[in-house]
Parts: C-alpha cells; structure tokens; sequence
C-alpha cells in the first residue's frame, strides 16, 4: 500500500512538531510495510507576508488529490487575526468539505489532569463535531453599520444533508470495536428550537433506521461541560454542531492533560481528511526545540488510523503512552528531554514495538 501525503509545516512551532510527527510515520510504515509519498507545502504566515497569498484556489484542487495532509500550525503575531485561520483552515475545511472534525478525549496513563479523583478508566469519548456549517457558514450581515442603530446577524446554517452526514459518521463511529456503543447529541433543544430541532429528528430517525444497537443519549451544551467536569466517564461518542463542538473540545483538552497532547482531524470520510495538532503556533517557543510534539503525534496516529493502519495506530499509542511515563511534564520547556528527544522516543517505540510490547509499557 501506497500513501499520497501533503505536508503543510506552517508556522511558529509547526515544523518542529510536523518534523517530529514524520519521523513516527516513517518508523510505523517500516515496521507496518506501507510506502507513502509526501508533498510540501508552504502554505501559512511567511508565504502570505512575502504574496499576500493564504491557500490559492489552485492548491485546493491539489491538496484534495492527496490521500491525507499532515498540518502544522497556523498563526503568526505580524498577521491580524483571523486572516490566517479563514484563509487557510476554514478555506481548506470548507473548499475540501472536511465535513467531520473528529476529537479524541484519551487521559493517557501518568498524564496529570485537573480533574480530581479521575483517571484514565474514566476520561476516554470521542467528540464528533460538524465542521462546515452553523455560525460558521459565514451568512448574516449588517445594517446601518457604524451608525448607533447598528444590527449584525449572524447566522446558524444547519442543513438536513449536513447534519444528518455527520450523525451517521458518529453513529459509526460509536459502532467501532474499540468504542462502547453510546451516542450523545449535544445540543440546545430547549432554546435553539430550529436547529436543535432538525439535529433532533435526524438523530433519532438516522437511530431508529440503522442503529438500533446503539445507546442513544442527550445532553444540552450548557449541561455537557459541567458533567465533562465531574462524570467525564458517562461519554463515550459525541456529535454536536460546529460552534458548539469547538467550545467543548477546548475545555475536553484540558481534562486530558492540555494543548501538548490534544489532536484532532478535519475529515472527509469520501475524500480528503486534514489532521492537526490542537494547539496553535505557540511563536515564543518557536526554533528553540523546546515545544511538546505529541498532540502532533497524536494527530499522526488519527492519520495512521483513517488510513486504515490500525496495528501502526495502536503502535503509536502506546509510544506516546510511553514517552509520556519518561517526560516530567507535557508543558513546553518543562518537558525534561527536547522536542526531537520526545520525536526519537516515540519513533524507537514504535519501531522496536514488538520487543518493548513483551515488556508492556
Ligand atoms: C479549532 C480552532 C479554529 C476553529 C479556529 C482557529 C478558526 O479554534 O480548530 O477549534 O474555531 O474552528
Ligand atoms: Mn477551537
């Protein structure tokens, strides 16, 4: 088997951490027997400060071609906010239709949570967030714009296509072999009564129809982070929408030991899929190979599982699993070993798999 990889570095911390996530795969692909090509991109901050370019409509059609595109970070202090993040992230979510964004929520063993009295048995969901529509589909406007009488809407777009497309991956999703079987839609049925409404119906008609072994359950969003907070342990798959899905994924990174270790994959089930690292560019620690590699090691291993290589995805776990019983911390510049240090680890790991694995880790 043959992969077609893009590589998009991007900025600040970005290469030092895509560079760390490459060397994993090459390790997995020895050791699995897969090949892969990769492509280069330059796509982020200095290619747009030297052209003003961000991703060129060109570049869509070239990166949609690839199998998957392993992300760096996007961001940069000389850019205005915001810039960056529409023209390259959402541009690729959008133009790609990368219509799952897929978050894991893992508390690896030995890793430190703010949760008191919770552990790894009971931090282990997955969010399934719709990453095309809603707030962000970018419709509404304003009316008498600077003026005192000033009015900005801001639309919700929710498409029966677009939810029920969503629902679906989730309900397979929450039918994997390594998953429990149970399903939340996280929503506002209460308030949101449009919206809310349509995810409902197609939540329960997509249930009842073809997934009737599967445990369906509901939450408000309000309510969903208070229990992340004190009964993180009764979630097993979620699937919301795409505002809500980017606020509880934010606080679902902290239980599980922060930006250093979480990932995530903007995913086309029939086309592209994009993974990434949750963290940002982090610019202050930019080239001083001190930032934390393994939310892009993680990202990498989402990759290797979308690829199908599910025994070098579990390889990759538990290297990660192990780097981080040798780190002093996830933080970076605290980490005790330097962010290539961590990259060499992990690679040993998972090619000296079958040795260290007799041992277990
Ligand atoms: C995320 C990020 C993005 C989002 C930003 C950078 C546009 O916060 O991937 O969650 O809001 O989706
Ligand atoms: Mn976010």
């Amino acid at each position: 088997m043959n992969y077609d990889i893009a590589v998009m570095p991007g900025d600040g911390t970005g290469p030092e951490v895509v560079r760390e996530g490459l060397k994993v795969l090459q390790a997995a692909a020895a050791r699995a027997g897969f090949s892969y090509d990769l492509t280069e991109y330059d796509f982020g901050a200095d290619r747009y400060l030297r052209t003003g370019e961000t991703l060129p409509d060109s570049a869509i059609d070239e990166l949609g071609g690839h199998d998957c595109i392993f992300l760096g970070a996007i961001g940069h202090p000389d850019v205005k906010p915001g810039i960056l993040e529409q023209g390259i992230l959402l541009k690729a979510r959008f133009a790609l239709d990368l219509y799952v964004n897929l978050r894991p929520v893992k508390l690896f063993p030995g890793v430190d949570t703010p949760l008191k009295d919770k552990g790894p048995a009971d931090i282990d969901f997955v969010v399934v967030r719709e990453n095309t529509e809603g707030l962000y589909a970018s419709t509404g406007g304003f009316l008498k714009k600077g003026t005192p009488d000033e009015i900005a809407v801001q639309e919700s777009v929710n498409t029966r296509k677009g939810a029920e497309r969503c629902i679906r991956f989730a309900f397979d999703y929450a039918s994997r072999p390594d998953r429990h079987g149970k399903l939340t839609l996280c929503g506002k049925t209460n308030v949101l009564t449009y919206a809310w409404d349509l995810w409902w119906r197609a939540f329960n008609e997509v249930g009842d129809a073809d997934y009737p072994g599967i445990t369906r359950d509901y939450s408000h969003v309000d309510a969903i982070v208070m229990w992340f907070v004190k009964n993180p342990e009764w979630f097993d798959v979620i699937v919301t929408d795409n505002m809500f899905g980017d606020i509880i994924t934010d606080l679902a990174a902290m239980i599980q030991g922060g930006l250093g270790i979480a990932a995530g994959g903007n995913i086309n089930p029939e086309g592209t899929a994009m993974f990434e690292p949750m963290g940002g560019s982090a610019p202050k620690y930019a080239g001083q190979n001190v930032i934390n590699p393994l939310a892009a090691i993680s990202s990498m291993q989402m990759m290797l599982d979308h690829m199908g290589q599910k025994d070098a995805a579990r390889w990759v776990e538990a290297a990660i699993v192990h780097a981080v019983s040798k780190m002093d911390s996830l933080a970076a510049g605290k980490m005790g070993m330097s962010t290539s240090e961590v990259g060499d680890l992990v690679a040993r790991h998972v090619a000296e798999g079958a040795v260290v694995e007799e041992g277990g880790w």
